[in-house]
């Protein structure tokens, strides 16, 4: 059993492969979480509690003898506020008689085999796995609040995952002004944060600081997880690295407004909580109703930050992801986005997939501008039919033709949304979210739906469906254009309109699952404003995300590599686009955009029209090769080779299949030198005694003498030893060129 309870000391362990995680009740009946990390064979870590009487850190009134044992130092498995606890808190209420306080002591627990899923949230699903839990309740006797901490132990996969259900058991109403999903409290540790900030169009870049004496806070409170604050942190060792070092990693499998709140105390242990952002939330608990916060999902790894990315791959994958899609193939699909924006009609869309299916591609996506009268971006979301006048033939007569060249047929949708110029607005102005007595925030000159409200997700259900029923279409590009402001809804009471956000998320994913259950074998890709929702809540449904509006690979780099360290590559949305870039306007090779959008979903987005017959056939190419690889790449095991420090020259990565018989390691030039030192990197995860031989090169790389590509390149046909490669590591001949790019496939011989 994962999980054990020793009556006699009141400690639960919760075992995985290899880890272990503590909590010790105390005398007082206090949760005291007492260790995560590597497997101690079960032995009570209570002991690393040292009791001393700290001044101005008080005392609980049963044991204010013992001045050592205080709320304010004592390592809780979920922090309140108000009774002698100054750090950052995981519960906030406003009792009936208007205190704050709570003090939430040990009731009882249950174990469990199994895990029972959350109530209208998305959540890291069962499966095949082993999986225990435990149900510890906590109460606070003064005012009737009951929290229920779940804990879900994935034995094998060495991940647990933490929620909580808070309940009124009073037969009068408080007030939530904050409800996490998880706290831990870590003694002794200097450790580094990593997130991931960013903004639109460069999302997830890698942030990694030592923590100082502060309270340092990792949130949106944008409506989603963000392009700005992705709700995943890892704290670290100081000295862990790719490769070895312990590392502890938090996600929230959640898609609105989050915090992760890391606070190094004054003692020097370090308290994290993450859940929903408390910022504008509330919520009304009547008697006898309960609260469900999102799922967290924790994983500890000592083998560096390599290490807990695979922890949290594997999870991703094969727990959060929707089954179905795990082990198919997905199609290379070609977007005519960025090769045609709003001007397009039916001739053009025909045009455009005939060029598509020539080139190779699986499928055509029509993105945004189809529906209503949306010609630019100022008017017709909400309005879900056929703009006959650029479509006549409606949308199957697109599909039809699309089937008819062997592709399949997606479509975009912007659900959540709404144009003042639009026949829903017109119909229904009091189904968006906004404050009736101002004038909105505008943004990309659309409002939100409110999302809250069940007849706008019916709405939303019903006209999705029509024109899901209309045409063969195999995929849903879910898109979500801007940042929610003015949050206020029309039919919840004043004393409920703290709660708009978060039910905001509930009638998101309300809609997800009934067209999931509807249409269960329509794909969907997430996206906002590209990786605006790149989130597990989001990926419970969609097993990919387009990862950036900026497909420009040098750029995709920083990007692709941030997202890598929480979610595996089958999840990340990654297209070839055209050179010059449209968002940066950088020029570089086809190849070298190929080789970057191979390490994600791949696919295209440029006007297939405007290529020449070698590009055509180029492209051909690249998809054979995607091909080719596919299970190495969607997964296979995926390893960062190189870090910031020497990514100022390169980059490289690795993806080595699961029974280690293939490799492909990739490189890409950023900064390219003349008489250059030779790149150099240590490969990972191979079997040291087998012997790989390079039997495929795939490069954008000048041979500077001859004026070709790849011409004279020596790899090809080199055989090495997998103890050799990752001891001695490979040492490239210098790429030269724009932006050169080389991707090397081994085999391993017989
Ligand atoms: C967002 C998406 C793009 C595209 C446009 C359409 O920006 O990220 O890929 O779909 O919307 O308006």
């Amino acid at each position: 059993m994962a999980i054990i309870f020793d009556k006699e000391k009141k400690i639960f362990f919760l075992n995985t492969a290899h880890t272990e995680y503590q909590i010790k009740i105390n005398e007082y009946n206090m949760p005291l979480h007492t260790y995560y990390g590597d497997s101690v064979g079960n032995a009570d870590m209570a002991y690393l509690i040292r009791e001393l009487d700290r001044g101005f850190s008080g005392n609980s009134y049963e044991c204010r003898e013992k001045r050592g044992i205080s709320p304010d130092t004592l390592p809780f498995e979920y922090s309140s506020d108000g009774a002698g606890d100054y750090r950052v808190n995981a519960i906030g209420i406003i009792l009936n008689n208007g205190s704050r306080t709570l003090d939430l002591r040990y009731k009882s627990h249950s174990i469990e085999e199994g895990r029972a899923p959350l109530n209208g949230l998305p959540y890291v699903r069962a499966e095949e796995d082993k999986v225990s839990s435990l149900n510890l309740v906590l109460t606070d006797e003064c005012s009737g609040i009951e929290v229920v901490l779940i804990y879900n132990v994935f034995e094998d996969k060495d991940i647990i995952t933490r929620s909580a259900k808070i309940k009124n058991n009073s037969s009068v109403t408080h007030i939530l002004s904050k409800a996490a999903s998880m706290s831990m409290d870590m003694p002794y540790k200097r450790m580094d944060l990593i997130h991931f900030h960013g903004r639109h169009a460069m999302e997830r870049l890698t942030e990694r600081n030592e923590l100082t004496h502060d309270l340092q806070v990792i949130s949106s409170k944008r409506g989603t997880s963000s392009h700005h604050n992705n709700p995943f942190v890892i704290l670290c060792d100081h000295d862990a690295n790719e490769n070895s070092g312990s590392c502890y990693g938090f996600m929230l499998v959640y898609s609105g407004n989050h915090a992760e709140e890391i606070e190094l105390d004054q003692a020097g242990s370090i308290r994290i909580v993450s859940g929903i952002a408390d910022n504008n939330f509330s919520w009304k608990l009547e008697s006898g109703e309960v609260f469900e916060t999102p799922e967290a999902i924790l994983a500890y790894s000592a083998d560096g930050l390599n290490g807990l990315s695979y922890l949290y791959h594997r999870i991703i994958r094969e727990n959060v992801c929707p089954k179905e899609f795990r082990d198919i193939k997905r199609p290379v699909l070609i977007n005519n986005w960025e090769g045609t924006y709003f001007d397009f009609d039916e001739k053009s869309i025909i045009e455009i997939a005939d060029a598509a299916a020539d080139a190779g591609c699986e499928m055509l996506v029509l993105d945004d501008g189809w529906f209503g009268e949306r010609n630019d971006d100022n008017r017709a979301l909400g309005d879900w039919f056929v703009n006959e006048k650029k479509l006549p033939g409606g949308m199957s007569k697109i599909a039809d033709h699309v089937n008819s060249l062997g592709m399949k047929f997606g479509l975009w949708f912007e659900p959540e949304m709404v144009n003042e110029d639009s026949e829903l607005f017109r119909k229904h102005p009091e189904w968006a979210l906004r404050d009736p007595d101002r004038k909105p925030v505008m943004s990309r000159n659309q409002l939100l739906l409110d999302m809250s409200r069940k007849e706008v997700v019916d709405y939303l259900f019903e006209s999705m469906s029509k024109i899901l029923d209309s045409a063969n279409i195999s995929y849903i590009k879910w898109d979500f254009n801007r940042s929610v402001s003015n949050v206020y809804s029309n039919w919840l009471p004043e004393d409920r309109q703290g709660e708009t956000s978060h039910r905001f998320a509930l009638g998101t994913y309300d809609l997800l699952e009934r067209l999931r259950k509807a249409y269960p074998d329509i794909m969907m890709e997430g996206c906002s404003g590209g990786g605006g929702r790149f989130d597990a809540g989001i990926l419970f449904y969609s097993p990919q995300i387009w990862c950036s509006d900026n497909s420009e690979p040098v750029n995709r780099l920083k990007i692709q590599k941030g997202t890598s360290y929480g979610y595996p590559v089958s999840t990340m949305g990654s297209h070839v686009s055209a050179s010059p870039n449209h968002q940066n306007g950088r020029m570089t090779p086809l190849r070298t955009r190929a080789i970057v959008a191979m390490s994600g979903t791949f696919g295209y987005e440029f006007d297939p029209r405007k290529l020449s017959s070698e590009e055509r056939s180029e492209i051909k190419e690249q998809i054979a090769l995607f091909n080719r690889y596919y299970n190495l790449i969607q997964k296979g095991r995926y390893f960062r080779l190189t870090d910031s420090r020497s990514e100022e020259y390169f980059t490289a990565w690795e993806f080595v299949s699961e029974d280690k018989s293939e490799i492909l390691l990739n490189i890409v030039v950023t900064d390219v030198r003349a008489n250059p030192e030779i790149p150099h990197v240590k490969l990972l995860g191979l079997d040291p005694d087998a012997v790989y031989e390079i039997d495929n090169l795939f490069s954008s790389c000048q041979n500077l003498a001859a004026g070709t590509v790849d011409a004279g390149r020596k790899e090809k046909g080199m055989k090495i030893s997998g103890a050799a490669l990752m001891n001695g590591g490979f040492a490239f001949d210098p790429l030269y060129g724009v932006y050169p790019a080389l991707q090397l496939h081994f085999v391993k011989g017989a």
